[in-house]
């Protein structure tokens, strides 16, 4: 048993710590000469530019992936993009048809409700274009076309290494539009795919540094109800943050996109409430330690996730600062994923929780 968690106490942990290795293996082979090159799939480039939108339909964290790939992928080739939960798909109506590209996105290749989504698409015409960690699986076998992640094996019931390499799978999908479509300029084109093939080393890096993540759970890890919140790219990423704390360490836990706050959450924020502020986004840095000021304002704890180049400033202001290395803007949410999940590791390992199965949860959800 130990061996199979490579000497660690959990799939969890093992497969936090896989990460850098899973995501070279989703991305390197994808990039020859400079260029992104999918000889897995068959999607020509006429396709592409006739392609008048793109709708992301997955379910859990898969779905949380399609949330950050919207703002990349809208950003990236300035074409429509659309996310839906797959259970929600079926029953919505879709605007869609045979100029759509949907892209159904699951680890397991097997969830239900993503499966039903898919079967709805082809109904109305779209071209499906899934990606997938498990091989041969159904998801896999009925698309039109798939892009593996290569991730390996995935036991842990929360998904950390399979989140990464899709997000890693998406970017590079988005990059291969925009090339086609020449919505990118050159020299960000290849600027992003250079720090793509940097991202395994940099996430090592945030690896390293895990003792300081255990010793803010150990601060925090007695908190009944946690608020995440971010704007644009730390939005979605704080969703993932979220529910990754709330799967295994049964704490209540909410995100929210931090324009909101003052429409509603503010009030429930009080003396000692933990805030996790999200501010990796150089861009929205200002407005993320602005959101800090009014938190803490209101007696609030705040565990703030940035870049190197602004942790001096938001130490300065937050109780405790999570620092990941600076990387083109759009994959920022690769490298803050990994502290929130280790943050959740650590806050349900001292909460004794049963961490990689945990109550109520599978790993893959076949019935609806
Ligand atoms: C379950 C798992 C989640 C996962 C979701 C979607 O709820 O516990 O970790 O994100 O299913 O799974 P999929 O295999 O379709 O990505």
């Amino acid at each position: 048993d130990a061996a199979e968690k490579g000497g660690y106490e959990h799939f969890m942990f093992k497969e936090i710590m896989e990460q850098p290795q899973a995501l070279r293996r989703a991305i390197l082979p994808r990039i020859r000469e400079g260029e992104v090159c999918f000889e897995d799939f068959g999607l020509s480039q006429d396709y592409v530019r006739a392609m008048s939108k793109v709708y992301i339909v997955a379910c859990g964290s898969s779905y949380h992936v399609g949330m950050v790939g919207k703002y990349v992928l809208e950003r990236l080739t300035r074409r429509p993009v659309e996310v839906a939960l797959a259970s929600e798909f079926r029953y919505m109506d879709p605007i869609v048809d045979g100029s759509t590209l949907v892209v159904v996105i699951s680890q397991s290749g097997e969830t239900l409700d993503t499966m039903a989504a898919l079967r709805e698409a082809k109904r109305l015409g779209a071209k499906v274009l899934s990606i997938v960690n498990v091989v041969g699986s159904s998801i896999a076998r009925e698309s039109d076309e798939v892009l593996y992640t290569w991730a390996g094996p995935e036991i842990a019931v929360a998904t950390t290494k399979g989140y990464s390499t899709q997000l890693a799978v998406l970017d590079l999908l988005a990059l291969w539009f925009a090339r086609v479509l020449g919505t990118v300029a050159p020299e960000e084109y290849h600027t992003i795919l250079d720090e793509m093939t940097r991202l395994p080393d940099k996430m090592e890096r945030v690896l390293a540094e895990r003792d300081s993540i255990q010793y803010f759970a150990s601060h925090w890890f007695n908190h009944n109800s946690i608020f995440f919140m971010g704007r644009n790219l730390d939005y979605a990423l704080g969703l993932e943050g979220s529910l990754k704390l709330k799967e295994i360490s049964y704490i209540h836990s909410e995100a929210y996109a931090s324009g909101e706050l003052k429409h509603g959450t503010i009030s429930l924020v009080e003396e000692g409430t933990l805030v996790v502020a999200l501010g990796t986004y150089d861009r929205l840095f200002e407005k993320a330690m602005s959101n800090v000021v009014e938190v803490k304002a209101r007696g609030a704890d705040v565990l703030a996730l940035t870049t190197e180049s602004h942790s001096g400033e938001m130490e300065k202001t937050a109780d405790g600062v999570m620092t990941i290395p600076d990387t083109h803007e759009l994959l920022l949410p690769s490298l803050g994923v990994v502290p929130l999940q280790l943050f959740a590791y650590y806050v349900a390992l001292m909460r004794g929780c049963d961490i990689d199965k945990p109550r109520n949860l599978a790993k893959s959800v076949t019935v609806e």
